[in-house]
């Protein structure tokens, strides 16, 4: 029988020898609760900044602890939806596209539920946004929370995110971007686009399944969804999974160096396909 070839890096990548290397320590030698105060756990935060830091270049994020460390993107949207709405209080009016990742739906309509308004913008047959249709919706005077993804996971369509930040912001709204697709395949600077928070998932590029990261920019009221510790400055409970934090840190650090030729690479081989 032939060799299988993978072509669905959009589900799922595999993790890169690099990145393996990098978090085995963590399960072998260095295994301890970063919050102990004894040997086994004090040097541990200084890996977790590092790749804090490896996070924060990958994104342009102006400050490391604009960084949260998440179990995956599901839960990086999820809390970039609810968290923000949570801490805005009062009944802020959410927009959303009808193509998102159910990540990002699921939220949205439990909201909807609950009686927040909400508004699904359409796709034309490209699968493209109107920004027109985004232009009228955050003029309704109501404060907005808008959710929409950088790069479509089955169509590949990216839709213009800065200036739908343009048009969100410009109405006082809060701008939330799901980048799971576009982290590590195209250029993120954060500093440079109107956006409040953007979700990451590891496994989209080459670290391991069960970890993620939500940029949430200096300034933005965010409540914590999961409640104990004072992990991630208290935004996110639960003892730090440290060899997939380093692991994540590394998958960013190497996306950074191999981006363009990736890019290069895997164009030419859909051309020829
Ligand atoms: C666009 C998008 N958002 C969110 C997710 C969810 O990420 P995770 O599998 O890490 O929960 C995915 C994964 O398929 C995705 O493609």
């Amino acid at each position: 029988m032939n060799k299988p070839v993978y072509v669905d890096n959009n589900a799922t990548t595999a993790v890169a020898p690099e990145v393996t290397e990098a978090m085995l320590p963590f399960f072998t030698e260095h295994w301890g609760n970063p919050s102990s105060m004894h040997v086994f756990g004090g040097g541990l935060k200084k890996h977790i900044d590092t790749a804090r830091e490896q996070v924060a270049v990958l994104l342009g994020a102006e400050h490391p602890n604009e960084i949260i460390f998440t179990s995956c993107g599901s839960e990086s949207d999820n809390m970039a939806i609810r968290g923000v709405v949570d801490a805005m209080g009062g009944h802020p009016h959410i927009i959303t596209t009808r193509v998102e990742h159910a990540a990002v739906l699921g939220p949205a309509h439990y909201l909807e539920d609950k009686g927040f308004r909400l508004s699904t913008l359409e796709v034309d047959e490209q699968g493209r946004l109107d920004l027109n249709q985004v232009r009228e919706l955050s003029l309704t005077g109501k404060t907005t929370v808008a959710s929409v993804m950088w790069a479509n996971n089955e169509t590949g369509v990216i839709f213009p995110v800065p200036e739908i930040g343009i048009i969100i912001k410009g109405s006082g709204g809060i701008f939330h971007t799901d980048a799971v697709q576009v982290a590590g395949k195209l250029p993120i600077s954060v500093q440079d686009i109107p956006i409040d928070s953007l979700s990451i998932s590891g496994h989209k590029l080459h670290a391991p399944k069960g970890i993620g990261a939500l940029y949430v920019r200096r300034g933005t009221k965010i409540a914590p969804h999961i409640m104990g510790g004072h992990q991630e400055r208290g935004r996110r409970a639960g003892t730090e999974n440290v060899p997939y934090i380093v692991g994540l840190g590394k998958a960013c650090e190497l996306a950074m160096q191999r981006m363009a030729a990736d890019a290069a690479k895997e164009s030419r081989l859909r051309d020829r396909l």
